[in-house]
């Protein structure tokens, strides 16, 4: 019998401290996050400072937390996997130089995560990954279309050109007066509103899988402040309800014509928007018969946590990824360059 796998996660690129142990890949032993959302809320948004200070108070109680919660000692731990980037540099800082401490200090292996590789392998906690695959990534930072053919292989077939979805959905709630983050609180008004109002939809070039959301963005601030100086009222639920419905027939589209071509065997949904609601019904209606695997992680999973960071990690530890403990945070890593290993 050979001896169980036990990789530990450590995640801190925004505004979660997590640590999380995961068994063999696929099975979360323990799952700890503290958020911070509550010390940004009054600010409308993350302020990178607070992030790391708070990072900095959390990470020790949130590993010892997350070994009691398994039971075992560092001791059982055979690698430590950290979300190396990218993120917001002072937050990324944080859990390296925690991770290289423990490293260090235990003598176990470093393993570098990209962030989104993290919320890709999010789905690998449900499911066993099948190739050739496709990955809908969206989340705050990102959006993205991710082709995989194997473990540990990501080709970005599509991208954002300007903001990700989840930073339109948090710029239109700001509009709205709802509070930060604004994506749920936008999905919970869609339900209750109707797609009124006309808004743009940005397919740009024939056969192009990128994506631009700054002009719907515009488009639905513009029509606020059209409304307010012409005394006009619009229902936020409505408005709600239109700019939902403009977002997802651009990702669900995109993500259809993208899932033909490259006959992909699954779709993986990821990141911190794969917990709205309309995008999932969206989703799970449009592929209901058709050959391909839909897998959308549960919504504790699709936000930031560990437990996604320890699943890519030790993808990576078998792959033979490690890292120094000169590592240092890089907030613009690119998730190709580990393509080469
Ligand atoms: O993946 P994530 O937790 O952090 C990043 O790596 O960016 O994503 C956070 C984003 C925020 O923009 C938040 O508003 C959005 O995910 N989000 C949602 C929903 N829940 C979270 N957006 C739309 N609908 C939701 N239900
Ligand atoms: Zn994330």
């Amino acid at each position: 019998m050979t001896k169980d796998q036990l990789i530990m996660g450590i995640e801190t690129s925004c505004d979660e401290t997590a640590v999380s142990i995961i068994k063999n890949g696929r099975e979360i032993v323990a799952n700890v996050v503290a958020s911070q959302i509550e010390s940004h809320k009054r600010f409308g948004g993350v302020v990178p400072e607070i992030a790391s200070r708070h990072h900095v108070e959390q990470i020790t109680i949130v590993m010892q937390e997350a070994l009691k919660e398994a039971g075992i000692s560092m001791d059982a731990i055979d690698a430590i996997a950290v979300t190396e980037g990218p993120g917001l540099v002072g937050a990324l800082l944080i859990g390296v130089n925690a991770a290289k401490a423990l490293a260090f200090a235990h003598q176990k292996p470093l393993v570098p995560v990209h962030h989104i590789a993290g919320h890709i392998y999010a789905n690998r906690l449900v499911k066993e990954l099948q190739f050739p695959l496709l990955a809908l990534v969206v989340s705050g930072g990102h959006t993205e279309l991710v082709y995989m053919k194997e473990h540990g292989h990501f080709q970005v077939i599509g991208e954002t050109r300007d903001d990700a979805a989840g930073e339109a959905y948090d710029k239109v709630a700001r509009t709205l007066n709802l509070p930060y983050p604004g994506g749920p609180h936008i999905d919970r008004l869609a339900h209750e509103g109707s797609p009124v109002i006309d808004l743009p939809r940005a397919w740009l070039e024939e056969g192009s899988y990128d994506f631009s959301f700054s002009g719907l963005k515009s488009a639905v601030i513009n029509t606020v402040h059209n409304a307010e100086q012409r005394g006009v009222v619009i229902a936020p639920a409505d408005l709600a309800a239109s700019f939902q419905e403009s977002v997802i027939e651009v990702l669900v589209k995109k993500t259809k014509l993208a899932v033909a071509e490259y006959g992909v065997k699954q779709l993986l949904v990821a990141g911190g928007v794969a917990a709205n609601k309309g995008l999932r019904t969206n989703l799970e209606k449009v592929f209901a018969d058709s050959e391909v695997d839909l897998i959308i992680p549960p919504l504790s999973l699709c936000t930031d946590n560990a437990a996604m960071i320890a699943a890519a990690g030790s993808v990576m530890f078998d792959k033979g990824v490690r890292a120094e403990l000169s590592l240092n945070a890089n907030p613009g890593l690119d998730i190709e360059i580990f393509n080469e290993i």
